[in-house]
């Protein structure tokens, strides 16, 4: 960075074209011809006004929503032309699990607990964003979800805060790489949303969080610390208030905790509209209000779809309430991310070379790898899977979401091309070839569409009407199929726009009749598959005791079927692990492994009278063609001093006859302290590759940075004395275990 140039800059702006820096507007733009998330054609003349004209005097700071290379060219050449300085726009965009390349959906990516393998994805969707003239996404949400019924859990890394740290620097890493200049194939990052979004009441999407000092600090807090010391460049602020106080406006989280407790030193995006929100959180007086105490908080650019709150920043600066220093520190920000990028020197993008990023098959490779890498076996009894060569064979595959190339994309995608996605269907026939024979049947009609997409909600329009479907004629032709076949694999879930964003819900049953044909395909008595595509748990209780095999397979993206051909063939080993605990019902959540013991276990009363207070599934679990066993626990000393560090060894034995990936996880308890400590805490954990009989040990260091916890008696961070006890496992539930003492 030239800092020169920015200060230069900074000394000619008017105050209006100093706050125009600060607004980034919407402005739909992707490629002719893109799909328009599965809705009716977007209808460019029905999208907000409101960027052209600020282009057009010189004053908006950013774009969002264009992909198109000629449009953002276009763009830029309307921004440059329209400031008198020649400042350029920055375009940010939802790169959230790729671009034209579909990743496997974030859920996924952290359930392959694997940081190289996130890393390269997101390097991936930064290649192919960067060159079509995108410079940040809105990328990666580190928000903790711990109640599935709120629908933007597929958008994060689950449950677990250590996990969430891993996935979060990882994925800013991808994005960012060493650098972002020109030609660096690299957009900026953007973790989000700060802070707490995922505590919303009842799962509900947008409701208020209260969280305690310490959860926040635990459990909220360390994915985006993580994001940060990985260099992420900007934060983006969340929607709801946390604890009263909307967090959009909340100066002790955007300055007090965000910058100096975190150490943040880039630029704070609000989300979409969230400025202008504020006054309809009853918290400030209207738009003026809403700008003066957003921008007084810690924010620097207003994410606006229409009429920014930001804009009254120019008569707020006029008549002294706003100092002009506040706003030349934000301008600052965004003309430094801006020189960061090189847009000075090369605003402009090459509309060849981007056609030839985005075809570039490596990018294929990488999202077959990371679907394969992903899936999540959750049950295989009598080792039914994989399937055998299936000679002569007969294969049938059911359900609603077998063939549905959108769905297996999943939520938070727009620029992506039907026609390279694979489907679960076609991921099979083509791996069966002729070997077996593959039928096909939906079984029950989609249930229609719940919400209008992006384009939609600007452009009007509405789902698209269901076809003419003989529901009950097709579910009688699922059975017979299923009926004949060798094995029936049955591809069940909710639809992509059933989850993400505002897609909330009460029960976690799958949706519409997909149960009742999954039991009556069961009941034909011919060995069942079930390959589950969600983004949160659903109900699998049933399943658990009744589907010999149950695979999770999320949304796997562009190469989604073709990964799970992989898997269900055994060309790959499940490696896949859960990053949340899988409840047993919706009256469970939330349900979290790092629970702190409140009362005597034996005491039943803590429990519930009508299920039981386990999970169906343990955080960790998953399951592996191959089998392997954990050896007793060692540690290299008994005790240590405070700032000390034991390391604790375990040889894993792979027992099986085939090659397989186990994921040991390193699981630590503190027996006392200045504040009741969880029963087991997620700090460490190592993929290891054996070959069938193979053995290997691993070892995981336990030092101050895996001790320290924020108390809330002491309410700061501390490293404490005493007894602790420490596991390495498959799961939140197993492993041997082992113990240690810190003195004082
Ligand atoms: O990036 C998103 C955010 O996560 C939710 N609201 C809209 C933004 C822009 O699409």
């Amino acid at each position: 960075p030239e800092p020169s140039r920015v200060d230069g800059l900074l000394a000619e702006m008017t105050v209006p074209e100093k706050v125009g820096q600060l607004i980034q507007y919407f402005h739909f733009d992707l490629p002719a011809g893109a799909s328009t998330d599965g809705g009716p054609e977007f209808d460019a003349a029905a999208q907000p006004r409101g960027a052209e004209a600020a282009l057009d005097r010189g004053g908006a700071g950013a774009l969002l929503f264009v992909s198109d290379p000629a449009a953002v060219n276009r763009l830029q050449a309307r921004a440059i032309e329209g400031n008198r300085l020649g400042i350029p726009v920055l375009f940010g965009f939802d790169v959230i699990h790729g671009l034209r390349t579909i990743m496997p959906v974030p859920l996924a990516l952290a359930a392959s607990w694997d940081a190289g393998l996130i890393e390269r994805a997101q390097s991936v969707a930064a290649a192919e964003a960067r060159a079509v003239g995108i410079h940040w996404a809105f990328a990666p949400m580190v928000d903790i979800a711990r109640d599935p019924r709120w629908g933007r859990m597929v958008e994060g890394a689950g449950e677990d805060p250590y996990l969430g740290g891993v996935v979060a620097a990882a994925q800013v890493r991808g994005l960012q790489g060493a650098g972002v200049g020109a030609g660096s194939g690299r957009i900026l990052a953007g973790p989000k949303h700060f802070a707490a979004y995922g505590a919303a009441l009842g799962g509900r999407d947008y409701d208020e969080a209260d969280v305690s000092e310490q959860e926040l600090w635990n459990v909220y807090l360390p994915p985006f610390k993580a994001a940060i010391d990985a260099g992420a460049a900007n934060i983006m602020s969340a929607y709801m208030p946390l604890n009263g106080v909307p967090a959009t406006g909340n100066r002790w989280l955007l300055t007090d905790v965000l910058r100096e407790a975190l150490g943040f030193d880039g630029f704070v995006v609000s989300d979409a509209n969230a400025v202008r929100d504020l006054a309809t959180h009853h918290f400030a007086d209207g738009l003026d209000d809403a700008g003066v105490r957003a921008l007084g908080a810690g924010v620097d650019l207003e994410m606006a779809i229409a009429d920014p709150a930001f804009d009254r920043l120019v008569a707020a600066v006029e008549s002294g309430e706003v100092p002009i220093e506040r706003v030349d520190a934000s301008v600052r920000r965004i003309l430094g991310a801006k020189e960061r990028l090189g847009l000075f020197d090369r605003p402009y993008v090459d509309e060849d070379r981007a056609r030839t990023v985005l075809a570039d098959p490596s990018h294929r490779a990488v999202a077959r790898e990371a679907a394969a890498r992903s899936a999540v076996l959750l049950r295989n009894e009598g080792a039914l899977l994989p399937l055998a060569a299936q000679d002569g064979g007969s294969i049938a595959v059911i359900g609603p979401l077998a063939d549905s190339r959108r769905d297996t994309l999943g939520p938070w995608v727009f620029d992506f091309d039907l026609d390279e996605t694979v489907t679960i269907l076609e991921g099979i026939r083509d791996r069966a070839g002729d070997g077996a024979e593959v039928s096909y049947a939906r079984g029950i009609a989609e249930p229609g569409r719940l919400f209008p997409s992006m384009f939609e909600m600007f452009a009007g329009g509405g789902p698209a009407a269901e076809e003419d479907f003989d529901e009950d004629a097709e579910f009688a032709r699922a059975v017979a199929a299923a009926a004949a076949a060798d094995v029936a694999i049955v591809v069940l879930g909710e639809q992509q726009d059933k989850i993400g964003e505002g897609a909330s819900r009460s029960s976690l049953a799958f949706p519409g009749r997909q149960q009742e044909l999954l039991e009556a395909v069961v009941a034909t008595g011919t060995p069942v598959v079930l390959l589950v595509m969600s983004g949160r748990p659903l109900d699998l209780v049933w399943a658990a005791g009744s589907v010999p095999a149950i695979f999770q397979v999320w949304y796997p993206g562009t190469q989604g079927g073709a990964a799970v051909a992989d898997l269900l063939f055994g060309d790959a080993d499940p490696g896949g692990r859960l990053p949340f605990t899988w409840p047993r019902s919706v009256g469970q959540v939330p349900i979290h492994y790092a629970a702190t013991r409140s009362h005597d276990p034996k005491n039943r009363h803590r429990r519930y009278w009508d299920d039981p207070s386990s999970p169906l599934f343990p955080f960790g679990f998953g399951l592996s063609y191959a089998s392997f066993e954990y050896g007793p626990l060692t540690v290299d000393r008994d005790t240590i001093a405070l700032d000390g560090t034991v390391h604790v060894s375990v040889d894993i034995a792979n027992v099986s006859d085939r090659a397989g990936t186990e994921t040991a996880q390193l699981y630590l308890h503190q027996r006392s302290g200045s504040s009741a400590r969880p029963l087991r805490l997620l700090k460490g954990f190592r993929r290891v590759r054996l070959d069938a009989g193979q053995s290997a040990t691993v070892t995981f260091p336990v030092g101050p940075d895996e001790r320290r916890y924020w108390s809330t008696a002491a309410r700061e961070w501390v490293l404490e004395p005493g007894a602790f006890d420490v596991w390495v496992g498959a799961d939140a539930a197993t492993g041997p275990g082992a113990e240690f003492s810190v003195s004082r």
